[in-house]
């Protein structure tokens, strides 16, 4: 191959400039060049396109955001969409095209793939909701953010001695709260993948933890699971405790990325285009049983991904 573009798709994440740094310089290591597709696969559509080079990426393996751009593009939904973007690929010389999103982001590349425009999706998402994948692109950043944002309120419902309901990110996904809910010491974390009994598993532990010489709460809520408001205005019913509601919103999705985050992208931006060099396409680079490696699109899609069952259970056991 000679030539292959690379785009961020869907919600952006931190990592994803990491990602495209690693898709260019591995490129140009290998004597491939590089074309940027900005605004998601709108670019492809309209011709917003750049041409990077190694040195056109320096210093953003720091930064948050996408230098690309990045949009939902409904028109890749229609076949007119579709056949628009293909033949942009095949007007430019495109070889491969590296996809960096959710699912969403991979159904656009399963859909080019099969227009014979060779696509490598890689997961770049705060919610880590990609059921074929242990790890998408920027949950660690966003987990780090959210927790340093809890950590502070923690303070201040410290000293007023009131309860805190926190709504997290996540879309239809809990992974996100369970892990922030875990790690900032939640009372109770409400999770569109697990029935809670408000009484049992929310106001029974409160008066457990009050007994216990707790004098504040926190209790995360998934986005996905309901009104952070609605909630607080249960606990403060059945309890009259002082609640406050807190919506972290797209805070969460900006700041630089964290360690783990440009490590995972820099290795998943090389497999990508090491997968496009080996003649593969309808693949994503998914992070399984701790190794980066490529699955076919179709049957990443159609596994199911359930919450960390484990950490749900610890996290319940050590909540108060
Ligand atoms: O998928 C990432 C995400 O941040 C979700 O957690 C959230 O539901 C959604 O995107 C918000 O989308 P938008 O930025 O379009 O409001």
């Amino acid at each position: 191959i000679r030539r292959i573009g690379v785009l961020t798709s869907g919600g952006d994440a931190p990592g994803m400039n990491a990602l495209i740094r690693a898709v260019v310089r591995t490129a140009s290591a290998h004597d491939i060049s590089v074309l940027g597709i900005r605004r998601g696969y709108s670019g492809l559509i309209n011709g917003d396109i750049i041409e990077m080079a190694a040195r056109s990426v320096d210093g953003i393996i720091r930064k948050g955001g996408t230098m690309l751009y990045t949009a939902r593009c409904k028109e890749m939904l229609t076949d007119e969409g579709l056949q628009k973007a293909a033949d942009t690929c095949r007007y430019l010389g495109i070889d491969g095209l590296i996809c960096c999103g959710g699912d969403g982001t991979f159904r656009g590349a399963q859909a080019l793939s099969r227009k014979g425009v060779p696509c490598i999706g890689v997961p770049g998402t705060i919610d880590n909701d990609i059921v074929c994948t242990d790890y998408t692109i920027g949950f660690d950043t966003a987990c780090n953010t959210a927790i340093e944002c809890i950590d502070k309120l923690r303070d201040t419902m410290q000293s007023h001695e009131r309860c805190s309901v926190v709504e997290v990110m996540g879309r239809r996904a809990g992974h996100l709260a369970l892990h922030v809910g875990c790690a900032v010491g939640a009372t109770a974390i409400c999770l569109p993948e697990r029935e809670l009994n408000f009484d049992v598993d929310i106001i029974e532990k409160m008066r457990v933890g009050r007994i216990k010489g707790r004098n504040h709460h926190i209790i995360i809520v998934a986005e996905g699971y309901g009104a952070a408001q609605d909630v607080a205005d249960r606990i403060h019913e059945a309890t009259g405790i002082d609640t406050r509601v807190t919506i972290l919103g797209h805070i969460q999705r900006g700041g630089s990325p964290s360690a783990r985050d440009r490590v995972m992208a820099t290795r998943m931006g090389y497999e990508a285009v090491m997968a496009l060099e080996a003649g593969k396409t309808n693949r994503v680079i998914v992070f399984d049983d701790n190794r980066v490696t490529d699955l076919d699109i179709e049957e990443g899609l159609a596994r199911q991904k359930d919450l960390e069952q484990d950490l749900f259970v610890a996290q319940q056991t050590v909540a108060i």
